[in-house]
């Protein structure tokens, strides 16, 4: 026999139907049982009356604990109060397996505990709600590149350098005298991939071994890298836009229901949808934050409060441009007019959500990029390939990368990023 799907039960009024799932919840009386049904899709409510079925059956579902799987059959029936529009009207219930103990109850419990049972805690309504946008935003992220005729190109995960500065790598012994780090960005491998097929995206975990225990890092967290040969600075900035109306326009329409459910204001995200992104220049971002009390010194980088009010001093995302070649990575593209200076940006969610996206067009010559690697005391034999790289048909390009948790908790308005990735990997957490 085949089974149905909690999620199509709202176009399926009128007929009988097997679901086959858990129960989340219980309540009865001497004549009625109310089963709060989950199959991953959907939820549903099953209600049992005691005189429209077998005794036996009535007193065992009555007593079935939370969390037991069970295949429930009856009648799809219109329920104006429940959020789907429909209820089962129970005919018949077999246990698959009798749960005890499960430890999840109803009651409130502690981020730790919750944190701990992450294996369990994936099954109750708000993971449940989050998972599903983290899925509908991943799709969005390869519809919007596909459209526009990117390759997807996946970059390695073991690297034989340091993307992003040498502060958070994890180093891996691969033998007694070789070692090798785990990726912080794809972007150099992705940069390969754009001369190759003129526009590319990574996307797929990448890791940083951050010292700083905040809200905003994972250990292990997913980025999205768009790289494009002859893409400049300016119009970087603009396919990021683009990204984001898309992203933010797909999830809202998509998944009203689960932002919904987690009670998330999608007001607040409209004004993103109309794009028009503020652009500020880093010495115009300092003057801001010293106005608000946080002063920092040119060259110095945003720390998390600098991002945070940033981010609140506007209803959409702000992009940060031209910032100090000093603050920023090896490879960046400097101004001609002022060296000082280099062709990137970053983006600052609003709501206090900061840094999701960082990007820049790339140094596209041979003898400068030879410098820069210099100047930042990195491995030259180690980047010969990516020096080649300006050998050979050299261009100007350029991309960025999107932190996919930073992205998608301000989009679901978490208020940690570990409430975003299935199993979130912190200093303080590896289990389970
Ligand atoms: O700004 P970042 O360091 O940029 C790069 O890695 C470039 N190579 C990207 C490129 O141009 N292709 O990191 C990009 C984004 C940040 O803006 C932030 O959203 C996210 O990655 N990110 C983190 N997300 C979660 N946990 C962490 N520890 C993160 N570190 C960075
Ligand atoms: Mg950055």
């Amino acid at each position: 026999m085949s089974y149905s799907v909690i999620g199509d039960l709202p176009s399926r009024l009128g007929e009988r139907v097997t679901v086959t799932g858990w129960l989340t919840g219980l309540r009865s009386s001497g004549k009625i049982a109310f089963l709060q049904l989950r199959d991953g899709s959907g939820f549903v409510q099953g209600v049992l009356v005691k005189q429209e079925v077998e005794p036996s059956v009535f007193t065992s579902v009555r007593s079935l604990p939370q969390e037991s799987s069970v295949k429930v059959t009856g009648l799809v029936r219109e329920d104006v109060r429940s959020p789907s529009g429909v209820e089962l009207g129970v005919e018949m219930v077999e246990v698959v397996s009798l749960t005890s103990d499960y430890p999840i109850s109803p009651k409130e419990h502690g981020v730790d505990f919750l944190m701990d049972h992450r294996h369990l805690h994936l099954r109750h309504r708000a993971p449940w709600a989050i998972m599903r946008i983290r899925d509908e935003l991943a799709r969005g992220i390869t519809d919007f590149f596909s459209e526009r005729a990117f390759l997807r190109f996946d970059a390695p995960l073991f690297m034989p350098t340091a993307v992003e500065g040498t502060t958070n790598l994890f180093e891996i012994k691969l033998s007694e005298d070789e070692q090798a780090y785990l990726s912080q960005s794809g972007q150099l491998y992705a940069e390969a991939g754009a001369l190759a097929f003129g526009k590319v995206y990574t996307f797929g975990p990448t890791f940083r071994a951050e010292k700083s225990k905040t809200r905003r890092h994972l250990l292990e967290f997913w980025m999205v890298e768009p790289e494009v040969a002859f893409m400049e600075h300016r119009e970087n900035m603009e396919l990021q836009e683009q990204l984001l109306v898309y992203l933010v326009k797909r999830v809202v329409r998509e998944r009203g229901t689960e932002l919904a459910l987690l009670g998330r204001d999608v007001s607040k995200l409209e004004p993103t949808m109309q794009g028009d992104f503020p652009r500020l220049r880093y010495d115009d971002a300092l003057k801001l934050l010293a106005d608000k009390g946080l002063p920092l010194t040119w060259g110095e980088d945003l720390g998390a409060p600098h991002e945070t009010a940033l981010g609140e001093a506007f209803d959409r995302p702000v992009i940060i441009e031209a910032w100090p070649a000093q603050a920023k990575a090896f490879y960046m593209e400097p101004y001609p007019d002022d060296p000082t200076r280099v062709k990137c940006n970053d983006m600052i969610a609003p709501e206090g959500y900061g840094e999701i996206i960082g990007g820049s067009q790339r140094i596209h010559d041979y003898d400068l990029l030879v410098k820069r690697l210099e100047e930042h005391q990195l491995p030259k034999d180690a980047f010969a390939w990516y020096l080649d790289l300006r050998k050979f048909g050299s261009v100007p390009h350029a991309g960025f990368g999107l932190g996919f948790e930073r992205t998608l908790a301000w989009l679901v308005g978490a208020r940690h990023l570990r409430e975003v990735i299935p199993f979130p990997r912190m200093l303080t957490r590896l289990y389970p």
